[in-house]
This record gives structure tokens, C-alpha cells and sequence, in this order.
């Protein structure tokens, strides 16, 4: 058994007589410790199905196993445990509280999870230590998405969710946020998945899998990911 298995999940929305089918019987897996990529179109169903798996929206029909838990059967209070201990989110607009340094939106994450890493110590692993005092406006987006970054890591989350993560940033600030997560995953043995527009990214991953018109299109499976500072776009 894989350690998620994503099987026949279905989301719809009812808009006054039209409904969209945002996701259309999608199907995959992904190993422990692997780094994937989600690559799609816009309104293809990829924010859908990482906000399903992240516990943060309900599919309408399916299974979602992770670690062989079954968390579309989840209630909400099981529901917000999960998504408390077991999920780290990373967004394209970092979502920091803008009163609270950076070592303190990442405290406010590490102090709701019983198996929290200590706080130095991530920050220190994102590059953050000098910058530690300073409040979110006081940060380059780069620092920003490390905050975050730092902010979901310390958790020590079973699966590290991340929505187009560089969407906001330049392309060499986006380099080193991508060689980032990458060097998460491979250092702390955590599960990343990534969406993302960009198909130039693809070879860093260990899976790629397509989206297009809510369906999964194509999974790829590389067997040698490129280093992310080979990749070029
Ligand atoms: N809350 C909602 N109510 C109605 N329709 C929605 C809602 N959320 C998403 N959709 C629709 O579902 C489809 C898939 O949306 P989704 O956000 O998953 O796409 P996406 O692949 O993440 O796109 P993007 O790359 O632009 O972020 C789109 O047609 C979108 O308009
Ligand atoms: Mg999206």
C-alpha cells in the first residue's frame, strides 16, 4: 500500500443550474518521502484536490488514504486534528499574521502539534536565523515563503502541501524556494507535493502528475530527478 492513495474522488459544485466538476474521478498514489509535482492548466482541479487531501475542503465521493487512514471518512474534529498535526500548508501568498515576527508565526504552528520540531532549529534549516525578529512586511517575499516554509516544516507534518509556491516570486528567488523543498524532502523524509504551472520544473520530481479538465492525464514516475539548480526555464 502506498502512503496516499487517492481513489474515485469526485467534487462538484452547484452554481445556480450549471454544476462544475472539479474533479472527475481522480486517481493516484504517492510513496513516502516522495517529491511530486502537480502540473495543470488553470481550473484544471489541481487546488481542489490538494485542498481535499489536505483535509481543508470534502470530496463528494472517494477515498483518501493517507498512512492508511481513510480521511474522507473523517468527522470535522478529526478533520481539524489532521489538518493541525499531519498537514503543512505552503500558499502562493505565504498567509503570515503580519503582527507577529517571523519566529512567532512559526511558534503559533509548532505550539498546536505535540511532535513540533524546535523553532530555532527550522529556522536555521530555511536560512532565516538573522531575520528572525523582523515582522512579515520587514521580509522579501523570498524570506516571506521561507517563513512559511519554516512555519509548516515545524510541525513535522506527515505530508507538506504546497499551492504554487512561487507564483509570487521572481525566478531566482523561486530557484531557491523550489531547491528548498527539495532539500526538505530529501533531509527530513517528508512528502511534498507541489502545483504548479510550470511543466520546465517537472524534472526535479520523483512523480509528476498531470491534471487537465479534472482528470488525471499522466503520472511519470522519474527514476533520476534532476537537481533543481540544473533546471532551467
Ligand atoms: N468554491 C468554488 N465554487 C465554485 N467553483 C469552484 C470553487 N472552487 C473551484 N471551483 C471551480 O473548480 C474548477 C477547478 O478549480 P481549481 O481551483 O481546483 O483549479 P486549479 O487547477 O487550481 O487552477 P489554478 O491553476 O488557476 O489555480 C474551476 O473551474 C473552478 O472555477
Ligand atoms: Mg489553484
Amino acid at each position: 500500500m502506498s502512503y496516499v492513495e487517492i481513489s474515485n474522488v469526485y467534487k462538484r459544485y452547484e452554481m445556480g443550474e450549471t454544476t462544475i466538476v472539479a474533479n472527475n474521478d481522480i486517481n493516484f498514489s504517492i510513496d513516502k518521502g516522495e517529491f511530486v509535482v502537480i502540473l495543470g492548466p488553470s481550473g484544471a482541479g489541481k487546488s481542489t484536490v490538494l485542498n481535499i487531501l489536505g483535509g481543508m475542503d470534502s470530496c463528494d465521493e472517494g477515498n483518501i488514504l493517507v498512512d492508511g487512514v481513510d480521511i474522507a471518512k473523517f468527522n470535522e474534529r478529526k478533520l481539524t486534528t489532521y489538518r493541525r498535526i499531519d498537514v503543512g500548508f505552503v500558499f502562493q501568498f505565504y498567509n503570515l499574521v503580519p503582527n507577529l515576527t517571523a519566529k512567532e508565526n512559526v511558534e503559533l504552528a509548532s505550539q498546536v502539534s505535540p511532535k513540533a520540531l524546535d523553532v530555532d532549529a527550522v529556522l536555521e534549516q530555511v536560512g532565516l536565523v538573522n531575520r528572525k525578529s523582523n515582522f512579515p512586511a520587514q521580509l522579501s517575499g523570498g524570506e516571506q515563503q521561507r517563513v512559511a516554509i519554516a512555519r509548516a516544516l515545524a510541525k513535522n507534518p506527515k505530508l507538506l502541501l504546497c499551492d504554487e509556491p512561487t507564483g509570487a516570486l521572481d525566478y531566482e528567488t523561486g530557484k531557491q524556494i523550489l531547491k528548498l523543498l527539495q532539500d526538505s524532502c530529501r533531509k527530513t523524509g517528508t512528502t511534498v507535493i507541489v502545483i504548479t504551472h510550470n511543466s520546465a520544473i517537472s524534472p526535479m520530481a520523483d512523480r509528476v502528475i498531470r491534471i487537465n479538465d479534472a482528470k488525471v492525464r499522466s503520472i511519470e514516475v522519474n527514476e533520476n530527478p534532476t537537481p533543481v539548480e540544473k533546471i532551467e526555464w
